[in-house]
């Protein structure tokens, strides 16, 4: 069963195939009107959201198809006790696709490996976000009328910005693409990143601490929020909450036809002066999310129609190597099996398979 864990799950052909699906939903939504009519979406959301669950359902809903869910993890049987696995078998019984967000990392990975229709990974912990990624990948081609040929700054909380890291996974398989990593040393990104995509494929990138000095080279700027939800340490987060904030002087330093880009929510980090300048287009962002969305669920409930159950790449699998990362998913669910995946030969490095953190 086709799900969408990480936008590694989709070849670049397939990320061009869905962001050309989307502008024809743009453009012809009429014809889309009817294409889901009798599907159910399962939104299980066990952390809260505004964009991310209301535009799946939104989408569902524009694609005629209706929605089930739960908005917070209070409401699910999951306060009791549930596994994730059980929950995924059971609304594999209810509904025809699942959109999970989940805090601990692995989590959607975890019901990919259980449940009988597709899953769609809609943010787990600060790991990956690729729905997000989808987003952003046709908002920049929407504005830049390209997705090659970019230097994107990426700006804030790197370490725990789920966006970024799946973003980079994407924009790192187009051609002539520069990153310019922008943040405190204490929120760089994390070396799975940096390693296993930047590295390995010899992608140019610089790792700096001032936004003011990378801004004229910019012809995308991705913002994030610092995430006072991913830290343990209340002091460490209101040390570096306000360390960066665009504002109208800084977006004089960058380029004409520069576009700012956030998944949103914001709290500080851009001033709302800069929601009136016309390279800010962050709302649009998340309108285009929906139209992902929507070209997503026709893809996987496509493909649904060959339930050929993918076989786990067994490729370098270590089993019985114990995860040390509180925020996994297998620190919380014990009988999840401990497996490890030799991710770099050379170094003889193992990451777990849930959360990819080293074991
Ligand atoms: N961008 C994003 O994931 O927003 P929500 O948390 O509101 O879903």
């Amino acid at each position: 069963m086709r799900s969408l864990i990480s936008i590694l799950d989709f070849s670049v052909a397939e990320l061009d195939q869905l962001i050309a699906t989307a502008k024809d939903i743009i453009a012809n939504p009429d014809n889309y009107r009817e294409k889901c009519r009798y599907k159910k979406l399962a939104t299980l959301f066990f952390e809260p959201s505004t964009r991310t669950r209301l535009s799946f359902e939104a989408a569902m809903l524009e694609l005629g198809g209706s929605v089930i869910g739960f908005s917070e993890a209070s409401s699910s049987s999951a306060s009791k006790g549930e596994s994730m696995a059980d929950t995924a078998k059971i609304l594999s019984c209810y509904a025809d696709i699942m959109a999970i967000r989940h805090p601990k990392e692995g989590a959607p990975y975890v019901a990919s490996r259980n449940a009988t229709i597709p899953v769609i990974n809609a943010g787990d912990g600060g790991h990956q976000h690729p729905t997000q990624t989808l987003a952003d990948l046709l908002t920049i081609s929407r504005e830049k009328g390209r997705l090659n040929d970019l230097t994107i700054g990426l700006c804030g909380d790197l370490k725990y910005g789920r966006t970024v890291h799946s973003l980079i996974e994407a924009m790192s398989r187009y051609e002539g693409i520069r990153f310019v990593l922008i943040s405190p040393a204490e929120l760089k990104l994390p070396s799975y990143v940096r390693f296993n995509v930047l590295e390995k494929h010899h992608i140019p990138y610089t790792e700096v601490t001032s936004l003011e000095d990378a801004m004229p080279e910019l012809d995308v700027l991705y913002m994030t929020r610092i995430q006072q939800e991913r830290f343990d340490d209340v002091e460490e987060y209101n040390r570096l909450k306000d360390s960066y904030v665009l504002d109208t002087e800084k977006m004089q330093l960058g380029k004409a036809d520069m576009c700012v880009l956030h998944p949103l929510p914001r709290v500080n980090e851009i001033s709302v002066a800069v929601d009136d300048d016309p390279r800010a287009a962050y709302f649009r962002q998340a309108l285009n999310g929906k139209y992902m969305r929507m070209a997503l669920i026709l893809k996987l409930l496509e493909e649904a129609q060959n339930p050929a159950r993918e076989a786990i790449d067994t490729e370098g699998l270590v089993y019985d190597r114990v995860c040390k990362n509180p925020k996994c998913i297998c620190q919380v669910e014990q009988e999840l099996p401990q497996i490890a995946r030799i991710t770099d030969p050379a170094e003889n490095i193992l990451r777990c398979i849930y959360c990819e953190q080293k074991v």
